[in-house]
């Protein structure tokens, strides 16, 4: 009985422990975005070698009074996995006390803001309050007829806000290229499924960083990049690359295929029905051989890492939160693509948390 009671207890404060730690989760996404706002990635990649304490204080150019405190935030994006602290060589050999200095790990390389692939524009647009609030109202919004918690903190929707916010558009734009910049890592990989192509129209591809990928590394397919007149303004055509302003729920020009990236998880099962219905459409030339090409999450909790499960169920709720999209498991993907008409679809998970899905008339 004690032993139970004992056992109790200790579980119990794990419980605590775990409790806190989820309550206080948003002060280390604040971390991560500090470290980025400053450009600590940046300052040790250009030092050239681990930086200590002090000289990464001096090119903050941060009071030394305060360099305590830039230690704690280090030791935090270290413990998490941005960061990393090595023995400085060079050191003299009588020296008694091992130097230290922070390094970076793969997650921080991909915060540098010159290189390719970057996220840092998307982290960056991740923490402007327009994707900042909405999930502070998730509870309240369950008791509204509000379409999202996106339409309960700014009072219209996602889609209205950036085409009447030319600063987020902007950000969201940049978020949407460094994202697709990852895509370069395996475009070789993705040849074959571009292959005996002529025409692609990639539906919402914004200002078109995945369709010049694919133009440019297949310079036989014409490519059209078909977005919102907001998204597609300014952008220049070039060679086999050409934009297009539209809606796509209203027309999609016909091609051998039609490409969705991080489209369809932005809209609910209704919508993708209606979108997937005007992709058939616009194959609908090629018979059995036109394809759609999907790119997006499929959450597969039973074989994925916790860690990856956990990223996109937050993608999830994300979803949840600004427009009226979900992530689907396979079997919800199978649905929408059967009730749009389609016979088959293959699977080829290349992009970490994103799939390839191929979707056949
Ligand atoms: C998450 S972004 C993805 C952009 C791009 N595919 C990529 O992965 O980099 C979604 C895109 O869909 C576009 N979009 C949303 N609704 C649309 C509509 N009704 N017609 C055309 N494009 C739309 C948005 O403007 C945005 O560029």
């Amino acid at each position: 009985m004690e032993m139970k009671q004992m056992q109790s207890a200790e579980e119990l404060f794990q419980a605590q422990s775990h409790l806190y730690s989820y309550t206080y989760h948003f002060i280390g996404s604040m971390c991560l975005k500090s470290a980025v706002h400053l450009g600590i990635p940046d300052i040790i990649h250009k030092h050239g070698q681990p930086i200590t304490l002090n000289e990464l204080v001096l090119a903050l150019q941060i009071d030394p009074n305060k360099s305590g405190y830039v230690y704690r935030l280090m030791r935090f994006l270290v413990h998490s996995g941005f960061f990393v602290t090595t023995k400085i060589d060079g050191g003299k050999e009588e020296e008694e006390e091992e130097i230290m200095g922070y390094d970076l790990t793969p997650s921080s390389r991909l915060l540098l803001k010159d290189t390719v692939p970057t996220l840092s524009p998307f982290v960056q647009a991740m923490f402007h309050p327009a994707i900042l609030h909405p999930p502070e109202f998730l509870a309240e919004w369950f008791h509204t007829n509000e379409p999202t918690p996106f339409h309960t903190a700014h009072g219209k929707s996602f889609w209205d806000y950036l085409s009447q916010n030319q600063e987020f558009n902007g950000l969201f734009n940049e978020a949407m290229i460094s994202d697709s910049g990852m895509m370069n890592l395996v475009i070789k990989d993705c040849k074959p499924v571009f292959e005996g192509m002529s025409l692609l129209v990639d539906v919402g591809g914004g200002k078109g960083a995945v369709a010049r990928l694919l133009s440019e590394s297949l310079p036989h397919l014409q490519c059209i990049v078909l977005d919102l007149p907001h998204v597609v303004e300014n952008s220049q055509d070039c060679n086999n690359l050409k934009f297009v302003g539209g809606d796509m729920f209203q027309s999609i020009p016909s091609a051998d295929a039609i490409l969705l990236k991080l489209v369809l998880h932005a809209y609910s099962d209704e919508d993708c029905i209606k979108v997937l219905k005007m992709c058939r459409e616009a194959i609908s030339s090629k018979g059995k051989e036109g394809k759609v090409i999907i790119i997006d999450i499929v959450i597969n909790e039973k074989n994925d890492k916790r860690e990856l499960t956990e990223s996109k169920l937050l993608f999830d709720l994300l979803m949840m939160s600004v427009v009226t999209g979900k992530e689907r498991e396979e079997k919800e993907w199978k649905k929408l693509f059967l009730e749009a008409g389609f016979s088959h679809y293959k699977i080829t998970p290349i992009f970490g948390m994103r799939s390839l899905i191929e979707v056949y008339p």
